[in-house]
């Protein structure tokens, strides 16, 4: 697979088979995302790659968490709500999900449980999950999302779908608590990987971009 391809093919998978990606494949990804640049090369993306009984042991809590109706406590605010152009957008990207899924605008109900699958990692066999060390800030997570493309597109080369998840990070003190990290480790984002599930209907969902001279300014003169 091209470079070019790579770009191209990825795209958020939410629907897992329950094959493990073998632990050699595994380390490799990881690997090649080291590779990712950063501020005075300072790699500052603390990735924990959660598998078997621990993500499901986490898992089971996250879901428990959002089904009890527990506050979120995000690292940083998440309301999910967007101005103008990007609300949009992002209405757009949902309109295509919940269309490819069979669930109606109206249909409130269906879209919390669509919505609660994000707690479960979509039942990805591995999910990352992502930490940055206080007092890192804007500058840092501009790094890690380097990093985090940067995976995910060593992975599409490798036929191994993901999906990141902002959504995963909502519950961060729960996180902390199952993998034994202090509050210094501020949660950022999950990405829930493994083999695509073809059947499942959320997957047949396509986002589209906004127009190469919408987005980009060239400049010269
Ligand atoms: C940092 C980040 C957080 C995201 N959080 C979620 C999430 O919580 N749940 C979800 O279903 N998708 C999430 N996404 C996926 C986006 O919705 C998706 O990337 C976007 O709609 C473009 O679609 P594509 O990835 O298929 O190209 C997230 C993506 C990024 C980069």
């Amino acid at each position: 697979m091209t470079l070019d391809d790579a770009i191209r093919r990825r795209r958020s998978v939410r629907g897992f088979l329950p094959a493990e990606v073998p632990e050699a494949t595994l380390r490799e990804v990881f690997a090649l995302a080291q590779w990712a640049p950063s501020n005075c090369n300072i790699q500052p993306w603390l990735p924990h790659v959660v598998s078997g009984a621990r993500l499901q042991a986490l898992r089971r809590a996250l879901v428990g968490a959002a089904q009890a109706s527990e506050p979120f406590a995000p690292d940083w605010p998440a309301d999910g709500s967007y101005p103008g152009v990007y609300r949009d957008r992002q209405v757009d990207a949902a309109r295509r999900l919940y269309g490819a899924m069979g669930v109606a605008r109206e249909d409130r109900a269906g879209r919390e449980a669509a919505y609660w699958r994000n707690h479960a990692a979509f039942d990805a066999p591995h999910a990352v999950f992502v930490f940055m060390l206080e007092p890192f800030d804007a500058r840092e997570a501009t790094d890690i999302g380097m990093w985090a493309q940067t995976l995910m597109l060593a992975l599409t080369s490798r036929g191994i779908a993901s999906c990141a998840q902002g959504a995963l990070a909502l519950y961060a003190p729960i996180v902390r608590r199952h993998l034994g990290l202090d509050e210094r480790h501020r949660l950022m984002f999950g990405i829930a990987f493994g083999y695509e599930d073809a059947a499942v209907a959320a997957n047949a969902a396509r986002t589209g971009r906004v127009a190469l001279d919408e987005a980009v300014r060239f400049h010269r003169d």
